[in-house]
């Protein structure tokens, strides 16, 4: 596609102020986004927001053991209170409601909700009931994700992802989790993007349980498809009514030069964050260049594993955040070639829209079978303060504006895409970053747990009454 997307919006002035007829924010008349079965809604995860990591028999996850690591977390911070969410999560509903968010991406964290005998933790449960019951009370549609990487810790003692059973633990989890929530959830996603867990986790270290070694992450990566796909089943023989899928995030890489070789390390870029997850969802097999990027590294796969982990999906989620430029390394892969002069965020992420939509556009060619789409996650950091009662999320406003207009495009270029979530709802733990890095619409002072809806969140709750009144 050749137009830009970030080209079509006005810079936004930080002077505009709360009802001014200058909305920087609402979507053009002609954009999909006005459709009122386009889904708007936010996410947040477990481990994230909801803090009462020693309560009512929730047992240690590997997020608990890795942050208590010095050095491993910015600043020391940990998830043990968080957001107080397990507390406050009658107000944190409110909200949500209040804001006229359609749809909610939560997430369970599974060392609350079994034993390590893997019987029930009644009281964990009764936690994610009441949350679902008033979710739905609202009318607020529910994506329930598995596993947003909170693993309990002693079945990381066990091997963790390295170990093919996990992937059957998982199994006997959605088993539990769809027996006891059935009729509360509208989609269930197994996995919140299993290129982290994998490969930051087991590939690079960055994150729990710590561990760096390629072979690791390949063989990490095939037991958590493995477990996907065995969950897929078990959830639709409990939950029938909901729709399954998978949350996968997905990198755009740009060459450095029109050389061959840095086109190819482009190239093994996007192989290395979306191949690696989408071909054997959609495709039943793994793509041979991601060995060629790690030659040996190929996991050991079981007869009948990859008809496991490729039976249809009803949906795909994506989370999309930035774009890498990369050039070739020289030898098999690829290196990081940051570009000058460009906007970014507080992540040192840079703003590229046309990312999103290029990589939609392009899995369209790609997968002949790709479900139904939901952007699961998208969203930005900013260095947010509240001035006077005000949080002026200028950047963020416009970065969402700027990749709704590129889910518009793909949408029009035939994509099929039903809904969209901000990252986050409110500010929360952001993994080896800490408290630092703020992505909610919500800004929270985690010294007194307040709440303060940023001026982005203002301008999609107008929206979405707009829409409303049009319908
Ligand atoms: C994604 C994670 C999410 C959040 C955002 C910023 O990779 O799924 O939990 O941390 O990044």
């Amino acid at each position: 596609m050749a137009n830009d997307a970030s080209a079509v919006f006005d810079t936004l002035s930080p002077a505009v102020s709360k009802g001014s007829l200058a909305d920087p924010f609402t979507p053009p008349a002609d954009s999909s986004l006005w459709r009122k079965n386009f889904l708007l809604g936010a996410a947040t995860a477990s481990y994230q927001i909801e803090g009462a990591v020693n309560e009512d028999g929730r047992l240690p996850s590997i997020w608990d053991t890795f942050s208590a690591i010095p050095g491993k977390v910015l600043a020391g911070d940990t998830g043990a209170v968080a957001c107080d969410h397990y507390h406050r999560w009658e107000a944190d509903v409110e909200m949500l409601a209040s804001l006229g968010l359609e749809g909610y991406r939560l997430s369970i964290a599974w060392p609350r909700v079994m034993d390590a005998a893997g019987a029930p933790n009644r009281k964990g449960i009764d936690f994610y009931k009441r949350l679902l019951n008033r979710l739905k009370e609202k009318g607020i549609t529910t994506f329930v994700t598995l596993y947003h990487w909170d693993l309990p810790q002693h079945l990381e003692d066990r091997g963790g992802w390295l170990n093919r059973d996990t992937a059957y633990r998982f199994a006997d989890y959605a088993d539990l989790m769809s027996c006891e929530l059935a009729g509360t959830v509208d989609a269930w996603a197994t996995l919140n993007e299993p290129w982290c867990s994998a490969y930051l986790g087991y590939g690079n270290g960055h994150h729990a349980p710590g561990l760096a070694n390629d072979r690791f992450a390949t063989q990490a990566m095939h037991h958590l498809l493995l477990a996907h796909g065995l969950a897929v089943p078990v959830l639709r023989a409990n939950d029938p009514a909901s729709q399954k899928g998978i949350v996968a995030n997905i990198g755009r890489g740009t060459a450095n030069s029109d050389s061959a070789a840095d086109q190819r390390a482009a190239h093994l870029f996007e192989v290395q964050h979306n191949a690696w997850i989408l071909d054997p969802l959609l495709k039943g097999s793994y793509p041979q260049d991601l060995f060629e990027l790690w030659p040996g590294t190929e996991p050991l796969v079981l007869d009948g594993d990859m008809e496991t982990i490729s039976a249809p999906l009803d949906f795909l989620g994506i989370n999309y955040y930035f774009r890498t430029n990369v050039a070739s390394d020289g030898a098999h892969g690829f290196r990081d070639v940051p570009l000058e002069g460009v906007e970014r965020t507080q992540m040192g992420w840079e703003v590229y829209p046309d990312g999103l939509r290029d990589l939609l556009t392009g899995f369209k060619e790609t997968y002949h079978n790709l479900p139904p789409i939901y952007i699961t996650e998208n969203g930005m950091a900013s260095d947010d303060e509240v001035t006077d009662g005000r949080v002026e999320d200028t950047q963020r406003i416009s970065f969402l504006k700027r990749h709704l207009a590129a889910v518009d495009q793909a949408i029009k270029a035939g994509v099929d895409i039903r809904g969209y979530f901000l990252w986050s709802l409110m500010d929360n733990f952001e993994w080896a970053f800490g408290y630092e890095r703020r992505f909610g619409v919500v800004h929270v002072d985690y010294s007194t747990q307040k709440r303060t809806i940023k001026r982005s969140a203002e301008l999609v709750e107008k929206f979405l009454q707009e829409r409303k009144a049009k319908a």
